[in-house]
């Protein structure tokens, strides 16, 4: 008979098996949609008799049953040899192992690394200022009164115990004052927080570098070679800046800060929105009053200070387009520094 033939024929090859790629294929040969037990399967119809009928589907399905048995049994047996193979293999102490997949410092971190050591060459501490702070610190301090019409720049998130999201690291300027005496020289690289239409630019979370610096005779001569220093580092001995009258609250007078363009040398490009210059820092000779607030005498010393913009920098040095992916966490991002 047909059947007992296929049963034999198909336990005889599954037993001598040797591998798991060879029992993959005699499970197709003889369980598959197109497999010999089906193909006997198919031919039940053509027989006349019910009871033949009947009779002929009970013993193709035992058939089948057992030859699947077979092929797990098999299986199971292969694996056990390979087990065995491996314990029998003799063992390689000097093989090189594999290496772990090592992970890379955030553009971010590297470029605070560098400028935390370069200022502290300069005399500069680093110091740190709470991210969620209070109105005072953040504002009414640093000659910001509650009406004035330049908070409107930094919107925030407000917390309900009348704390709130800092919205630039200029938090820490009367802080340090009031715990230091001229000369002050101080600095901190770390996160701000603004309520931001998110866009390539612009993201609720970045990173400003701010300097402090209250001294007898401080003058925007120190500002603008401080600035220049800095910015040399980073893109380049040739860099050219050059400063614009800008109005903060708390500096008078008051600077932004651009370099040019590195992409396009000024001639304006996507990078630096056709204008041939990135505005990169605010800054300026630290206000009066701000001194005051922070139990300095204006008539004896003077102050410099500055919030550079880190992620612009970057973007404009490494020509990263979106300012979002500094906190998107993406590893095809971050893989490439
Ligand atoms: N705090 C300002 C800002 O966030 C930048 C700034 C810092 C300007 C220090 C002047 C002095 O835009």
């Amino acid at each position: 008979m047909k059947l007992d033939e296929v049963g034999r024929r198909a336990f005889s090859e599954i037993s001598q098996a040797d591998s798991p790629k060879r029992l993959e294929d005699l499970k197709v040969k003889y369980l598959g949609r197109k497999g010999e037990i089906n193909q006997l399967l198919s031919e039940i119809p053509k027989l006349s008799k019910e009871e033949d009928r009947r009779q002929a589907g009970v013993l193709i399905n035992e058939v089948k049953q057992k030859v699947e048995e077979a092929l797990a049994a098999q299986d199971f047996k292969l694996r056990q040899k390979t087990v065995k193979e491996i314990k029998a293999a003799p063992f390689d102490l000097t093989e090189p192992g594999l290496d772990p997949e090592s992970g890379s410092l955030h553009p971010l971190t590297r470029l605070r690394e560098f400028t935390r050591d370069t200022f502290e060459g300069l005399g500069f501490e680093e110091v740190s200022a709470p991210h969620l702070d209070t109105d005072e610190h953040n504002f009414s301090l640093l000659n910001i009164p509650s009406e004035h019409p330049s908070r409107d720049l930094w919107d925030t998130l407000y917390l309900e115990d009348d704390r709130m999201m800092r919205t630039h690291t200029s938090n820490m300027q009367v802080r340090e004052m009031r715990n230091r005496k001229p000369p002050i020289r101080v600095m901190t690289f770390d996160r701000c927080f603004r309520y931001e239409n998110i866009d390539p630019k612009h993201s609720h979370t970045f990173s400003q570098f701010e300097v402090l610096y209250v001294d007898k005779g401080v003058s925007m001569g120190h500002l603008k070679f401080l600035s220049d220093l800095f910015l040399q580092k980073i893109f380049g001995e040739k860099t050219q800046t050059r400063f614009r009258p800008k109005y903060y609250p708390f500096v008078e007078p008051g600077v932004g800060i651009d370099a040019l363009c590195p992409f396009c040398g000024g001639r304006g490009c996507k990078v630096c929105g056709m204008a041939g210059w990135v505005e990169i820092a605010g800054a300026g000779l630290v206000h009066p009053t701000v001194l005051k607030n922070g139990g300095i005498n204006p008539e004896k010393y003077s102050g410099l200070a500055w919030g550079f913009g880190p992620d612009r920098m970057l973007m404009v040095k490494l020509g990263i387009d979106d300012i979002r992916h500094f906190n998107g966490g993406d590893l095809r991002f971050l893989k490439q520094f």
